[in-house]
This record gives C-alpha cells, structure tokens and sequence, in this order.
C-alpha cells in the first residue's frame, strides 16, 4: 500500500520536541497566574467575518494566508490564523466585560496560516497567546511585556531582545498617514516593490516594515512615527519606557515596527532571536484599543500579545530532556511477571523508568539502559527471582548492590 503523508507544513511532534512544547506551556500557566491570567480555550474554526473585519482586509494574513473554506451548509469558515479575534469575539459573546474590571486570558493551541513553510515556519504552528481587557493604563501594557520577559527568562531565555514602538491613536494617526503618504508620493514609482506600490494608496503603514532592501532604503528617510505622536500617545508611551526602564528590562525602539494586524494602537512591541534562521519574531503583540468596538462589543480597551512555540522550542534545542529514574533489566524469562509487577510499585512511589518486556543478556540491557540516559539499571534474573532480591546499579557511579526487593522499596518511602 502507498503511504499516506502529513500536508505542507504540518508537522507531528514527537519527543524531545513535544517535551518542550509542554514545557512551555506548563510554565506559561505557571507564570501568567501569577499575573491573574485565566485560561480561556476558544474553537479552531470561526467565521470568515471574524478574522476579515478583526485583522484587517488589507493585510498579508487576510489577503494571502488565511484557511477558508465553506462548511456543508454553504457558510464561509476559516482556521484561526491567530487568537486575538476569536478571544475578542468570545469575551463579547459572553458578556463577561464589567466596568472596572479587567479581564485576563491566556490561551494555548494551534494556528493556521497557508505561508511558505521553511524553518521557524509553518503553516500550522502553535502560539501561547495572551490579552488583557478593560484598561488603557501604560501600566497594563508595561505589565504583559514585562510578564512576557518572566515567562521567556523561566524557560531559560533571557538573552532576547525586546523592540517596541507606539503607533499612535485615531487622533494622530491620520495626519501621520497623511505625511506618509504624501511623502511616498512624491518618489519616484520605481523605488519601492509592487506591494509597497499598492500599500501607499490603501495603508502606507505596512510599508514601513517591508522586508525588501530598496523599500528600506526609502522607509529610513520617511517621516517618523515618533515625531508625529499626539501628546496622549507620547505620555502612554514614555510611560511604558519609563516604568520598563525602572523595572530593568531592555528594549529598542524600533519606529519602523507596525506589525502585520491591522488592529493595533499606541503601543506594539516584537520579542526577537537572531539564532532561528530568517524568521527572527519570536512573540509580538501590542494594545488594540479599537477592536472590541470594531467586532461589535463595548468601548473596551485591550492589549496582547503572543508567542510563537515552535520557534521558541528552536531556541531550546539543546535543553537537556528529564532523566528518567530507572531502567528494569529482566534476564530470565521467568522473572517478566515479577518485573512488571516490581516496576508498576516504583511508579506507584513517584518514580519514572521502564520495564523490558522480554528477558536479554545483562550486556544488552546495560546498552540500553545507558541509551535511555536513566540513573539506574535494576537487575532482576532467575537468582534474584528466587531469593527476591534486586540488583541496583547507578549508571552514575558504576556501583551495584543486591538487596531484597522490600528493603530496596523501603528506602523510596
Ligand atoms: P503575530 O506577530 O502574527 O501576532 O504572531 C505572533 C508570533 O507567532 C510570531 O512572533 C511568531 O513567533 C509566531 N508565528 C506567526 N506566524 C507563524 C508561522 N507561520 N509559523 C510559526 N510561527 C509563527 C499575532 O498573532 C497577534 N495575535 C499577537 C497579539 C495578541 N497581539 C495582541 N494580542
């Protein structure tokens, strides 16, 4: 029979892979209840409308990546490419807003998004993602990232770089665009890629962090973000800077970094690797402070962001999986019933290892027992069956003692 094979850019995780993706989601629940982060699990499939009016029409995301298809009663559903709609859609559709409450939610699963797959890329992939309602504090926005920063220093990374901007608000905004878009104007048509073309007439915005050298070489001498923020906007944001730099974490402001959602406002920050290949986003996020309203709910502020896993589990590759305890050796076909039975009581006690299921040379069980990277090879063969006795061997120390099987259960409490 022909094998049936997984689809571009879906990918099954298998151990040590999966080990650390539950690493870090266990770590994520751990950090984000202490900030009072509750989980909130949201379906895979939503309607098209969702992700077309919360992301944006104009964007790569909606234009190009999205995975939309009808459902057999004719109505046009997408895989979510991202969270944050469908945690807004929920969080309206529950009615869970109270004024003067904040919410917060984290959310962990699976994305869609139909791009080129390559390292660090897929097109499905998973995000530990996480929002925060009912405030417009800069203390709030100063808030996640900094929890962003625990959460990446407790998984062991604390060498990453954190860039951020502010994107200003409705009020200042347009007249930015405005400057842009004049300014882009006024160049010669062919200094910018065909896509850039078209984004100076539809939202010159994204021209900004157009990958394509020559549209960098034109952004670098385009009026700056920074310089056309309205007083509001330069307060939030220099009080996210200051309570960031009182707090220690080091950023770059990076005025060119405007994200690919269409949703964000004020302030939008990038976590970023350079030991990942070409993809260097490893989490990113900012305030939406428009979107509840825009999919319907109350004048709700809100602000987010998320992680990408599988670039994040690139980043600890090399961590070194957890030891398993033990290895149960059986050498005498006679003892297999005794080995399991010996091995289920260690589990029983909290520790970790495995059991052969068919009796081999001492020699061959050591190999393996040394391959499965365990601290202890027990030993169990026809004269151990006999005078219930077990031999402990530390794959550490080399050293190996014979006890009664009690006494050695005795000393694990
Ligand atoms: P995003 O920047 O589109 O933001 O995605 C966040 C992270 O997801 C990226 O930094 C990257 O690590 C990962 N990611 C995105 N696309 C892929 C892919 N094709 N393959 C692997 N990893 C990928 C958002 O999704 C926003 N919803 C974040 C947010 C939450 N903003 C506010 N709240």
């Amino acid at each position: 029979m022909e094998t049936i094979q997984s689809i571009k850019g879906f990918a099954d995780l298998f151990s040590p892979e999966s080990d650390n993706f539950s690493f870090l989601e266990a770590t994520a629940r751990e950090v984000f209840g202490r900030y009072g982060v509750s989980e909130l699990r949201t379906p895979i499939l939503e309607k098209t409308e969702l992700f077309a009016r919360g992301i944006g029409g104009e964007t790569d995301v909606v234009q190009k990546e999205m995975y939309t298809f009808e459902d057999k009663g004719g109505r046009s559903v997408t895989l979510r490419p991202e969270a944050t709609a469908g945690v807004v859609r929920a969080f309206i559709e529950s009615g869970q807003h109270a004024p003067e409450r904040v919410s917060k939610y984290f959310t962990i699963g699976p994305m869609f998004r139909y791009e080129r797959p390559q390292k660090g890329r897929l097109r499905q992939f998973h995000q530990i993602n996480c929002e925060v309602f009912g405030t417009d504090a800069p203390h709030c926005d100063a808030e996640v990232m900094l929890m962003l920063a625990t959460f990446l220093k407790s998984v062991g990374l604390s060498g990453l770089s954190f860039e951020v901007n502010s994107l200003g608000c409705p009020e200042c905004r347009p007249t930015f665009h405005q400057r842009l878009t004049d300014y882009f104007a006024g160049l010669d048509k062919g200094k910018l890629c065909a896509d850039c073309l078209r984004r100076t007439a539809t939202n010159p915005l994204r021209v900004l962090d157009c990958k394509v050298a020559a549209c960098k070489d034109v952004v670098a001498e385009a009026p700056r973000i920074d310089d056309n923020l309205c007083p509001s906007c330069k307060t939030h944001f220099d009080t996210v800077l200051s309570i960031l730099d009182a707090a220690g974490l080091a950023y770059t402001r990076n005025p060119f970094l405007v994200r690919g959602l269409d949703y964000y406002q004020r302030t939008t920050f990038e976590v970023t690797s350079t030991n990942i290949g070409a993809q260097t986003a490893v989490a990113g996020g900012g305030r939406y402070d428009g979107l509840v309203e825009l999919l319907g709910g109350p004048k709700v502020p809100g602000v987010g962001f998320a992680i990408g896993m599988e670039r994040l589990a690139l980043l600890l590759a090399g961590r070194e999986p957890a030891r398993k305890d033990f290895y149960l050796a059986v050498l005498d076909e006679k003892a297999l019933d005794q080995g399991l039975l010996l091995a289920q009581k260690l589990r029983e006690r909290g520790l970790s290892g495995e059991v052969s299921f068919a009796a081999k040379s001492p020699k061959s069980q050591l190999r393996l027992a040394n391959k499965l990277g365990v601290k202890t090879c027990l030993l169990l063969g026809g004269e151990e069956l006999a005078a219930g006795t077990i031999v402990v061997k530390s794959l550490d120390t080399g050293e190996q003692t014979s006890m009664p099987q009690e006494q050695f259960l005795a000393t694990l409490g």
